[in-house]
């Protein structure tokens, strides 16, 4: 497959912005798709995936089927639409270069147990957001009957034949829960995963396994139940969409103004979000398959409010760069408390550089607002702190450049065009530094 998500282009220009208006469509959730492309491995034949985001992470993801020796091709005509012809054998194998530029990447160990009874992934490093441990996923998939031996860098696990148990996982991680319920569709016996991740993108995952032919009931819920069967085949299934990206677009109309279309956004995987939101003083309507959001008139405020990050259906740690960004200019003070992933505070001091009053005290941002943000040259750490900044830009007087806009690209289909079809001065420009 060729690639996707704009990686040449690394700074984005944003300019203080008027009132958005418009529409904008949310392409198909990144946490899901990457998922659902690694459980393919579980069933030979010809798999189709629609709604599938073009973004760099699908790429990398399409790259490493593709090594395992699967063969991945997106529509020409349908670009959302992606092909993958799993093969009878593969190469159960995830190498280090791509383990190491997409984490997401250990999500094959899982179904290549399943499938091959073998798999080697190297181990992740360290990213952006500080130490990522994988040892739940290894300990629940040990409870099934896989081993694990560590050498070089690499983890090798095998697994004769995995056998269903019920397994109670000390912390709701949405990985762990994905590789656990991609090894367990074809485990002898039922498996039960008790304090199972929630997240709208697990239950997606469930979607797809059961049309492959998997016996599985309660994803979405805090126990998921699954019967082992004993083959699966080839499925074709739509992406659910992605409810962060649809955030990044509620947040840009709470920073510019203005009133817009968030087409397939669904209001019911973002509750916690929008009631925070409403608080602060957007109005947001939900429409069935699109939300309506419109900002207060200006020289209206937001209002501060408290936000802590908790799993779902808490409000996401991928929304926090967006809320601090929010909170930046609101009215008041707000204090931001991370639980999910302790070291995501990075962007906070380029938030600062563009003007914002930001102290953080172990996992709490206090955000204290001010008038106005001012442009600055920034770094995008990650790519929602990337979304983030870009979408502060808006509200900063003069010119914001954000540079490594490639941690943008992996995650957003098109941030850039859509937000300037809304109606925002914002430009992807040749890397001129920044930062
Ligand atoms: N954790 C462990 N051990 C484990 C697994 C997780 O200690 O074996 C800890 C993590 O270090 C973290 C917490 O548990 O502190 C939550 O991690 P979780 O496993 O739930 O997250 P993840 O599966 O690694 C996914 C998304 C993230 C999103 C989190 C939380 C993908 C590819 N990634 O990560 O999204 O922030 O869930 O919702 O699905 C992004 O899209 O940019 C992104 C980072």
């Amino acid at each position: 497959m060729g690639s996707d998500g704009d990686a040449t282009a690394d700074v984005i220009r944003v300019r203080r912005s008027g009132s958005l208006q418009g529409s904008v469509r949310v392409a198909g959730a990144k946490n899901s798709a990457l998922k659902l492309m690694a459980a393919v491995v579980l069933a030979p034949g010809r798999h189709t995936l629609r709604n599938v985001p073009r973004i760099a992470d699908v790429t990398l993801m399409a790259e490493l089927l593709e090594r395992m020796g699967a063969r991945v091709t997106r529509g020409t005509d349908e670009p959302d639409v992606v092909t993958i012809e799993v093969p009878d054998e593969m190469v159960p194998e995830a190498p280090y270069d791509l383990v190491e530029k997409m984490r997401a990447s250990i999500v094959v160990l899982g179904p290549l147990l399943a499938r091959f009874g073998e798999a080697r992934v190297s181990v992740p490093g360290g990213d952006d957001f500080g130490h990522r441990p994988i040892d739940m996923h290894l300990r629940a998939l040990e409870e099934l009957g896989a081993t694990f031996t560590t050498s070089h860098g690499v983890i090798e696990g095998r697994a004769e034949r995995l056998l269903g148990t019920r397994i109670l996982l000390e912390y709701p991680s949405v990985g762990a829960t994905e590789n656990l319920l991609m090894a367990a569709v074809t485990a002898k016996g039922t498996t039960v995963i008790d304090n199972a991740a929630r997240e709208p993108e697990i239950e997606d995952l469930a979607a797809f396994l059961v049309g492959m032919g998997a016996d599985v009931s309660g994803a979405g819920g805090s126990t998921i139940t699954i019967e082992g069967v004993e083959r699966l085949h080839p499925v074709e299934h739509t992406v659910v969409p992605d409810r962060i990206e649809a955030a990044t677009y509620l947040a840009a109309v709470g920073l510019a103004g203005g009133s817009i279309a968030i087409e397939g956004a669904r209001a019911d995987h973002m509750e916690m979000l929008l009631d925070k939101l409403g608080a602060m003083g957007l109005r947001v309507d939900d429409g069935g398959d699109r939300l309506w959001v419109t900002a207060p008139e200006r020289p209206g405020r937001l209002t501060s409010v408290d936000v802590a990050t908790l799993p779902y259906p808490g409000v996401a740690t991928d929304y926090k760069p967006l809320l601090v960004a929010l909170l930046s200019v609101a009215d008041g003070v707000g204090i931001l408390t991370e639980n999910v992933f302790a070291g995501r505070f990075r962007y906070i001091p380029e938030l600062v550089r563009m003007g914002a009053d930001i102290r953080v005290e172990g996992h709490h941002a206090v955000v204290r607002g001010v008038e106005t943000l001012s442009g600055a040259p920034v770094r995008a750490p990650d790519i929602r702190a990337g979304a983030a900044l870009v979408v502060a830009g808006l509200a900063a007087e003069g010119e914001t450049l954000v540079a490594d806009a490639h941690h943008v690209a992996r995650g957003y289909q098109d941030l850039v065009g859509n937000l300037a079809r809304l109606g925002a001065d914002v430009a992807l420009v040749p890397g001129v530094g920044g930062g």
